[in-house]
């Protein structure tokens, strides 16, 4: 079987086809996978047929994984792999995290070391609805007018949490989430490419007035998802698609609940963003 790598977009996503991740890649294919991946940022595998160790193995070829924390959502057996679900059980208690994240986010942007990457895998989708959409942050760092890029470097953003991301938290508990300070402005540690570091998560653009951060983030907010950035993935079963969040912005789309979506998720751990 021999490797083929296709580019699903301009700026986003490749799909790679003659690989077989039930079994352990060699060694030459999975530099090519590696460079491919921080490269294109999202990279797409389907008509997988993947055990959980196998999913676990691939996985952590490319970093430690992540354990999440609510073990009731872990897969029994494999705590390194996240059931994202509509599912409930006999007693109609849901078994998956139910899939969120519809907005434009990098995946916990507000921690100190935000997640790399993950790598989800389609068990059950639904029959339309449920696309994800990927947004590259290096063509919205390289689409910058040349004032912006200049006006943006060097500055930081505060991600926390806020009423969109956490609608179920009161002021009073927002207001006690410290948020965390990255910049702007991020360096790919593999390729060194820059790539605009932003997303839901941020609450403001820090040591400017008020004023210049509302100007900046209401520019933001209409640059960093620009059409022309995105790729839109419709899921089959059997999809595995890993995305790089260090030059991503993802997007969860709605789904006529009626249907069953079940995904399995790991999550490679990241670093702190420079
Ligand atoms: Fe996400």
């Amino acid at each position: 079987m021999t490797m083929t790598m296709t580019n699903l977009h301009d700026h986003v996503g490749a799909e790679v086809a003659g690989v077989n991740l039930s079994h352990p890649v060699d060694d030459t294919s999975f530099a090519d996978i590696e460079q491919a991946f921080y490269e294109k940022s999202v990279l797409v595998f389907r008509g997988q047929d993947l055990s959980p160790d196998a999913h676990i193995g691939f996985s952590r070829r490319f970093g430690p994984l992540e354990v999440h924390i609510l073990h009731q959502y872990q897969l029994d057996g494999h705590p390194e792999v996240l059931v994202l679900s509509n599912k409930t059980d006999a007693e109609g208690k849901a078994i998956g995290l139910v899939d969120a994240g519809r907005y434009w986010h990098t995946d916990v942007s507000f921690t100190e070391t935000p997640s790399m990457g993950s790598f989800l895998y389609a068990v059950e989708i639904p029959p339309k609805g449920g696309d994800t959409l990927f947004a590259s942050q290096f063509a919205a760092y390289d689409a910058l007018p040349k004032e912006w890029k200049s006006r943006l470097g060097g500055l930081k953003a505060l991600h926390g949490l806020n009423k969109t991301t956490a609608p179920k938290f009161t002021d009073a508990q927002l207001a006690l989430v410290k948020g965390v300070a990255h910049p702007l402005i991020r360096t790919h540690p593999k390729t060194g490419r820059r790539a605009l570091y932003g997303g839901v998560f941020v609450d403001k653009i820090l040591d400017v007035s008020d004023t210049e951060s509302d100007d900046i983030l209401s520019f933001l907010r209409k640059h960093w998802a620009r059409e022309d950035f995105v790729y839109r993935h419709r899921w089959q079963v059997g999809d595995l698609v890993m995305w790089d969040n260090r030059s991503i912005l993802h997007h969860a789309t709605p789904f006529d609940g009626q249907y069953i979506r079940h995904m399995h998720r790991t999550t490679v751990e990241g670093e702190k963003p420079v």
